[in-house]
């Protein structure tokens, strides 16, 4: 039978990814991943504190080619031998994923191979179908420095949103609290280190929306309460000091772990029981951060659901997550032509 191989472009943000997965035809239990290769671009963005779209955009138009020669290089293939070429064509920072996209046009031109557009949603919702091939449908949640959302995955292009942040994700809280704390960037692994030493207890940050009974959430106002602590320490004895930091930390990141696990508890509820063993999965960034993630896994144990986070490398941004869901389209006889346009929004 027919293995299908896709080749995968990834520049929404700030990673410039490539990657080679491949599916034998007929088998449900995931893809294989050849080649998966990352070029983090944190160090271009820590000066700034976040993601500087213009330099952003820059950088991945310097850097996919190479990437996608190596990606095919390490999974022993020519573009010759790859049936399609899959590409994040948004949501997105605009010039990345311009970039990619143009990336990707000239390769299909160039090869002949079909052209296959990824909604970067849809690449990191379908991510544990490729990685441990569970089956439709499942409950997911998204967490990362640009998204936060309860997705029901039904389908390779069938998704419900069961609710999100109304204002910032998780990740840019902790990105946006690092920086306020002079922690550098990217937030969130400093702060869980400094949390180490922190009493989680000692400030009472606001949980946002748990009154609410739906599964939206907000992240904001729980940034503007930690600034205020920290403006407080400072006026009385002007400056921070090092257990300051870790408790503000610890107490920051126990906030978050709390409102999502509760409202990840009601997504379960929600979502119901469509199968014997539902699965909760989770992917984004912020899907590493071991407090988070024993929350989470302490509320899918006691919802009944089999919870499921797939290897950290490929739960942050990477190729492999966007040439397995343009294989899935692929293979469901779905492509694009050269019309294809990149979206900065693109809800799914
Ligand atoms: O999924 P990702 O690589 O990129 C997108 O945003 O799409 O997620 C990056 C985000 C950053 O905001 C980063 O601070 C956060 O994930 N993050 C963490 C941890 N590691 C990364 N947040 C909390 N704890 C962590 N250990
Ligand atoms: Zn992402």
């Amino acid at each position: 039978s027919h293995n299908i191989t896709v080749l995968g472009l990834e520049s929404s943000c700030d990673d410039t990814a490539a990657a080679v997965v491949r599916r034998k035809d007929g088998d449900s239990n995931g893809g294989e991943v050849l080649s998966s290769i990352v070029w983090g671009q944190e160090g271009l963005h820590a000066a700034f504190g976040g993601v500087v779209p213009e330099i952003a955009a820059r950088a991945h138009a310097e850097r996919l080619d190479l990437c996608v020669e190596q990606a095919l290089e390490q999974a022993g293939l020519a573009l010759a031998e790859v049936d399609a070429i899959a590409v994040t064509a948004g949501p997105g920072l605009i010039g990345g994923v311009i970039s990619g996209v143009m990336c990707a046009k000239g390769l299909s031109i160039g090869s002949g191979k079909p052209l296959v557009g990824v909604n970067h949603l849809a690449g990191h919702a379908l991510t544990p179908r490729m990685t441990d091939g569970v089956e439709y449908p499942y409950l997911m949640l998204l967490v990362s420095g640009g998204h936060c959302q309860f997705l029901g995955v039904l389908g390779p292009d069938q998704f419900t949103r069961m609710g999100g942040t109304i204002d910032d994700a998780p990740g840019e809280a902790f990105d946006k609290t690092a920086k306020l704390l002079g922690l550098g960037y990217p937030g969130g692994p400093l702060i869980e280190e400094e949390a180490k030493n922190g009493d989680p207890k000692r400030f009472r940050f606001p949980r946002p929306l748990l009154d609410r009974p739906d599964l939206d959430m907000s992240f904001s106002g729980l940034k503007t309460a930690l600034r205020r602590a920290r403006d407080t320490l400072v006026a009385e004895k002007g400056g921070l000091t090092v257990q300051d930091r870790a408790d503000l930390c610890a107490s920051f990141q126990q906030a978050v772990a709390d409102t999502l696990a509760e409202k990840t508890r009601r997504a379960c509820i929600a979502f119901g029981k469509p199968l014997e063993t539902p699965v909760l999965a989770v992917a984004g960034g912020v899907a590493a951060n071991s407090l988070i993630r024993a929350a989470l896994q302490d509320v899918a144990a006691k919802e009944g659901f089999q919870f499921l986070a797939p290897p950290l490398k490929y739960c942050t941004d990477n190729g492999a997550m966007i040439a397995w869901a343009g294989l899935e389209r692929f293979a469901g006889g779905e492509f694009d032509d050269l019309t294809l346009s990149a979206r900065p929004r693109w809800p799914l």
